[in-house]
């Protein structure tokens, strides 16, 4: 490929600058594929990230709040209960479309949950300009970061080639993170959700974390699924959170010993769930030349992230 590519701290791989947006090579294939050959449908709902802001999360909620009537929430037999939400709520460009492959949407039940961390200007014109709904979820950019160094350390085979955090964070700070520059990523989400507040819906991960029963409602609300007064009584709003939350599925069995069926360990995406933990890692220097950027570029956007 002839784009530009910078070596970054992503498992030593090239990202490669593919509209704006940092990729490696295996998921620029899956955005490729995706634009050329994905049709959106009016009803779809995609869930959009950055990776590490609590996609996982999401997803369960997602899953669980729209098939509330195919999946009853107080039945054993629940699919979150079995299976891990990335099984149940596939990414575009990482699962479906991955490498180039055409995927068979036939078992797809309308309507369709799907997720990507594609940037809104790589999007398939089909989802810009459809009905199509997007929630997209953000979370600050320090427990972001932190979350991700965890991350890919973890899910490395070969640590001889591993990196420091400063030196991590250096890359994060010039937008070499996965599908970065963070803040492009999220401004532009940002902006389209003031401008068509009907297609885009923008959640924060903390804002969800202190408030969790409002933002539930909010995001049933955006989607047309409102809980009836029944349901509110019969305490479904909060069973939902209480199935979705860290603690139940980080201990199920299926994300405890289990794998996705991309062959990533299920625990991969549980560690700590919190806000905050940045200052566990942050020197006063990198929280104060990451405070710099992001009030660099988030000016004037009334666009504001809660650390702790
Ligand atoms: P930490 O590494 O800070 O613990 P993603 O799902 O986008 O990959 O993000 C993973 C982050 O979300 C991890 O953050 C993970 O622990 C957290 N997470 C996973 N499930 C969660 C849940 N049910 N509630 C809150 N946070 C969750």
């Amino acid at each position: 490929t002839t784009l530009p590519k910078e070596r970054s701290w992503i498992a030593s791989h090239y990202v490669y600058n593919y509209q704006g947006l940092w990729l490696i090579e295996r998921h620029l294939g899956g955005v490729l594929a995706c634009q050329q050959q994905f049709q959106a449908q009016e009803s779809d709902i995609i869930l959009v990230t950055n990776p590490k802001s609590g996609t996982t999360w999401l997803k369960s909620l997602l899953f669980t709040l729209i098939n509330r009537k195919k999946y009853p929430i107080f039945e054993q037999d629940h699919p979150l209960l079995v299976k891990n939400s990335h099984d149940l709520v596939p990414f575009l460009e990482l699962n479906l479309y991955v490498d180039g492959q055409v995927p068979d949407f036939s078992s797809f039940t309308s309507p369709r949950l799907l997720a990507t961390h594609m940037s809104f200007a790589t999007l398939p014109k089909s989802i810009q300009d459809s009905k199509t709904k997007l929630v997209y979820l953000c979370r600050n950019p320090k427990d972001t970061f932190i979350s991700m160094w965890h991350f890919i350390n973890n899910i490395k085979v070969d640590h001889t080639d591993s990196k420091s955090i400063e030196e991590c964070f250096d890359d994060f700070c010039k937008g070499l993170s996965p599908c970065g520059p963070f803040w492009d990523h999220v401004l532009d989400y940002w902006k389209e959700s003031i401008e068509k507040p009907n297609k885009v819906l923008f959640l924060m991960y903390e804002e969800i974390k202190a408030q969790p029963k409002l933002h539930l409602k909010r995001l049933a609300e955006f989607l047309e699924c409102q809980f009836s007064i029944e349901e509110e009584k019969c305490g479904v709003v909060d069973e939902i959170l209480r199935m979705c939350s860290f603690d139940n599925l980080s201990n199920l069995e299926v994300n405890r010993n289990g794998k996705l069926s991309s062959g990533e360990e299920n625990k991969a995406y549980f560690r700590k769930g919190e806000v905050g933990d940045w200052k566990t890692y942050f020197a006063k220097e990198m929280s104060e030349k990451l405070d710099h950027i992001i009030k660099q570029k988030f000016q004037g956007s009334q666009l504001s992230f809660l650390y702790i």
